[in-house]
């Protein structure tokens, strides 16, 4: 089946296997390495991208259901150097292993978009679909806050 999509700016025209997830389609045809493969079944977040701005567990995805559709990760919104946001999780020393880091990214990246100066709980809410086995979330919730408006709670 023909997929055309854009990723990250670039469009792109696949031929994909109706079973094809958009994981799949990212990392191994498109090598967009960004989405990471965890749990395969829509529980911990580290392979969320954007779908027209809105976040989204690819491994749920199939690859078809984006037809027509802009896709962005982490190597999307990094093209002039980092945000403000991922800034602000560097200087936060937010993450350990990285391996939510761009799922996290992603949905806050969102977050602000739609809600520029969340409280603590708009920020834990909006995360709460992105497993970090890591750092126990309060210095990733800390950057995000600092990114917003307010730059605190
Ligand atoms: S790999 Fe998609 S939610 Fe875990
Ligand atoms: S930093 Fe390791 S899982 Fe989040």
């Amino acid at each position: 089946m023909d997929l055309k999509i854009k990723i990250n700016g670039e469009d792109w025209t696949l031929d994909v296997a109706p079973a094809d997830t958009l994981l799949d389609v990212l990392r191994e045809r498109v090598g967009t390495k960004s989405p990471k493969i965890g749990c395969e079944r829509g529980d911990c977040g580290s392979c969320t991208v954007l779908i027209d701005g809105r976040s989204v567990r690819s491994c749920l995805v199939l690859a078809v259901e984006a037809d027509g559709h802009e896709i962005t990760t982490v190597e999307g919104i990094s093209y002039d150097g980092l945000s403000e946001l991922q800034t602000l999780f560097l200087e936060n020393n937010s993450f350990q292993c990285g391996f939510c880091t761009p799922g996290i990214v992603l949905s806050a990246t969102e977050l602000l978009e739609q809600n520029p100066n969340p409280t603590r709980h708009d920020v834990q809410e909006a995360l709460a679909g992105n497993l970090c086995r890591c750092t126990g979330y309060e210095p990733i919730i800390d950057a995000v806050l600092a990114a917003g408006d307010g730059g605190s709670e």
